[in-house]
């Protein structure tokens, strides 16, 4: 059985798409990790978690946890030549459960994330027709867009509109192109924001907010949320990396690779916060604002701009939905790459059926913050739902899952091998890696796993979540 899988994956090798050049592939990696969990996430978890502190263990996290998990993820995926399913599948079928969590995770995902996305593409729209004309009333107007029952919902079908064109044209083609074409352009955009939010007066005590820490705010929430942003924000634990790394030739060197990928993200996500956290204290505003952060608080400091504040609103508004979009595009691609190597189907209606269940998620989401408010799974309406399942429990329970796969089951010799094309480039840290991946990265992920469902809120959604990854786990030769 185990044989038979593997002849197919390297019958499927031979057809299988792939990048087209070395930089094509870390502009669609970056891209993937870069988006709204840099921009609007980051940002407003940075101000709920009191500054500082939450950005040294979040940066800890990255470089201790995030980094070892994105090389191990591009070396699993490489090493198959399959998609998050098939590379564990391809090992025992045992396993096949870690690779599905993580086509779940990227479902449940896409049922929150083109809602934000949306929003970004409205406001785009928005900066120009007199938003920013009255700034007291921003917050408001922010909150009733986002519970109307109509107006979010024909973005959001708009925003997932553009994730199916460019998805649908393939790896190279579309997935590729547009990282390559966009993420600078992310860079430039987000400079421009960030140099203005500098120059304004007192925008000294926003970067003290940020890089001073105070640790009296730090509980074991703060580690749960630092973790899961972590893994959010580099889009690790549920097979993206895997799936994209199956893409990727065998010439390139993964360690490289990932460092720079990584190093791309928490520097947006950096850039993020020094565009925003200045002009929040100039203008005397409250950082712990919450998901609204972004969207109330940037279009406020753009209209005290005067003339120039329209144009540099729809710069960043744009900015936004550019990082959103090739982040969601990676998601979407998650999903597409399981039916197609895992279910044989061909690549459009992968797309088209796989959008349209995400439509329905995304519209119980959306009106879940207004017509639907009243509704409530387990505890949380259903866009919180989304949010906290995979953002607290699957993508670290993921992750952990990968660090035990690559640290306990695939053999080292084949990640030496993979990590060194074969032994023709070094990898000075692979012992340290292969330590950090076996025995360090598990057990921090249980400890602040097991710190976060303690202090969490919502039990029976921590409880239902585990439940889930139980129950894939039993039933995982079936799958
Ligand atoms: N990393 C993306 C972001 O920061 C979100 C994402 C998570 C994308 C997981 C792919 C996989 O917005």
């Amino acid at each position: 059985m185990g044989y038979k899988k593997r002849k197919e994956g390297v019958i499927m090798e031979q057809k299988r798409e792939n990048w087209g050049s070395r930089i094509g592939f870390i502009m669609a990696a970056a891209g993937s990790a870069v988006g709204l969990g840099n921009i609007w996430r980051f940002p407003y978890l940075t101000g709920e978690n009191g500054g500082g502190a939450f950005i040294v263990i979040y940066l800890g996290c990255v470089v201790f946890v995030g980094l070892s998990i994105m090389i191990a993820e591009f070396a699993v995926g490489r090493r198959t030549s399959l998609a998050a399913v098939g590379a564990y599948k391809s090992y025992s079928p045992r396993w096949t459960f870690a690779g599905v969590l993580g086509v779940l995770s990227a479902f449940f995902i896409m049922g929150f994330y083109p809602v934000v996305g949306g929003w970004a593409l409205a406001y785009i729209f928005k900066s120009f027709t007199g938003l920013l004309g009255a700034p007291e009333a921003i917050g408001d107007a922010f909150g009733a867009f986002i519970g109307n029952s109509v107006e979010p919902l024909i973005w959001m079908v708009i925003y997932l509109a553009i994730n199916v064109y460019i998805v649908a044209k393939g790896v190279a083609g579309g997935i590729e192109k547009a990282g390559k074409i966009l993420m600078p352009m992310l860079y430039v955009l987000l400079i421009v924001v960030a140099v203005k939010s500098l120059s304004l007066p007192g925008s000294g005590a926003g970067l003290e907010f940020l890089f001073k820490p105070d640790f009296s705010k730090v509980t074991g929430q703060t580690f749960l949320a630092a973790l899961g942003q972590a893994f959010f924000s580099l889009s690790l634990g549920m097979g993206c990396m895997i799936t994209y790394g199956s893409y990727l030739n065998k010439q390139e060197k993964l360690p490289n690779n990932a460092l720079i990928v990584t190093m791309m993200d928490t520097s947006v996500a950096l850039l993020a916060g020094i565009a925003l956290f200045p002009a929040i204290f100039a203008f005397g505003m409250e950082p712990a604002a919450g998901p609204g952060l972004v969207f109330v608080v940037a279009p406020t400091i753009f209209a005290e701009m005067g003339g120039m504040g329209v144009l540099f609103s729809a710069i960043f508004f744009l900015a936004l939905m550019i990082a959103a979009l090739t982040s969601s595009v990676s998601l979407l691609e998650v999903v597409v790459a399981y039916l197609i190597d895992e279910r044989k189907m061909a690549r459009k209606p992968a797309v088209y059926g796989t959008a349209i269940v995400m439509a329905v998620l995304c519209i119980l989401s959306s009106l879940s913050l207004g017509a639907l408010a009243g509704v409530k799974v387990l505890g949380v309406g259903f866009f919180d739902f989304f949010d906290i399942l995979t953002d607290k429990i699957f993508l670290a329970i993921g992750g952990m899952l990968l660090a035990i796969f690559t640290g306990w089951f695939v053999k080292k010799e084949d990640l030496k091998d993979e990590l060194t094309n074969g032994g023709t480039v070094s990898f000075g840290l692979f012992e340290a890696w292969y330590v950090l991946v076996k025995y360090v990265i598990p057990i921090l992920i249980g400890i602040v796993a097991v710190m976060g469902i303690m202090a969490i809120e919502q039990t029976s959604l921590m409880i239902f979540g585990l439940l889930i990854i139980v129950v894939l786990a039993i039933f995982s030769n079936k799958l």
